[in-house]
């Protein structure tokens, strides 16, 4: 029988088990490359304002996304709690994403505007000078670190290399437009545009 004689040799069945893995795999992954929803933005996704993106850069330093995801599931027990579940076309200008996977503190994805500028600056320098059993970091010296201006056109080209539809202005206007900030401020910034958009959509 063929189906035998595949069995009972080892490599013709490790190329027939490759080529039958290689198949499934491409069927998967091709119609993500033309699948408009994960690759158009979301209604109302903006790219971030130069501010917003240092902002994120100092989210990605710190690591803050090694307690918090961003990454809110379908599930009844997640939207109650914050609101319209992640859409791939959200993350369409975010690289990398950071959609995460732990949660020792709640899913950010839809924090902005749940609390004020004040209350993230405060919770930031000394989270538990606002949440009294809290135990995550501080992060008081974002406080007095001013933003590197030089760098942040660059990082907006960079990312309009990658498809962000950043215009050429933006891209030069984006010195003046951070500089004698500081990195505390950009964080605020960032975390308060997190989810923004989602409020104008219809609640599942
Ligand atoms: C060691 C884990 C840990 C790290 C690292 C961490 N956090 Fe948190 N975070 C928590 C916990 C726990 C809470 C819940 C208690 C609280 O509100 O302080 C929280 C709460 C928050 C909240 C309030 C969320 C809400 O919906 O109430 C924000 C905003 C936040 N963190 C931002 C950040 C940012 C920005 C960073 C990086 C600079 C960061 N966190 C790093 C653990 C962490």
């Amino acid at each position: 029988m063929k189906h035998e004689a595949i069995e009972r040799h080892l490599g013709l069945l490790g190329v027939l088990v490759a080529i039958v893995i290689s198949i499934a795999g491409l069927v998967e992954i091709i119609p993500l490359y033309f699948a408009t929803e994960t690759t158009e933005p979301a209604p109302g996704i903006l790219p971030y304002a130069a501010l917003e993106l240092e902002g994120r850069d100092v989210y990605v330093r710190e690591g803050c996304y090694t307690c918090h995801s961003q990454m809110v599931r379908p599930l009844r027990s997640e939207t109650e709690r914050y609101g319209h579940y992640s859409l791939a076309g959200e993350s369409v200008y975010d690289h990398p994403f950071q959609f995460g996977s732990k949660r020792t503190g709640p899913d950010l994805a839809r924090v902005g505007g749940r609390y004020s500028d004040d209350w993230h600056r405060l919770h930031m320098v000394d989270p538990r000078a606002v949440v009294p059993e809290s135990n995550m970091p501080g992060f008081p010296w974002l406080a007095d670190a001013p933003i590197d201006a030089d760098a942040t056109p660059r990082k907006l080209a960079a990312l309009q290399a990658v498809g962000v539809p950043y215009s050429d202005a933006e891209v030069r206007a984006a010195r003046d437009a951070v500089a004698g900030r500081t990195e505390l401020d950009a964080l605020v910034a960032y975390l308060q545009v997190l989810g923004r958009a989602s409020r104008n959509w219809e609640t599942p």
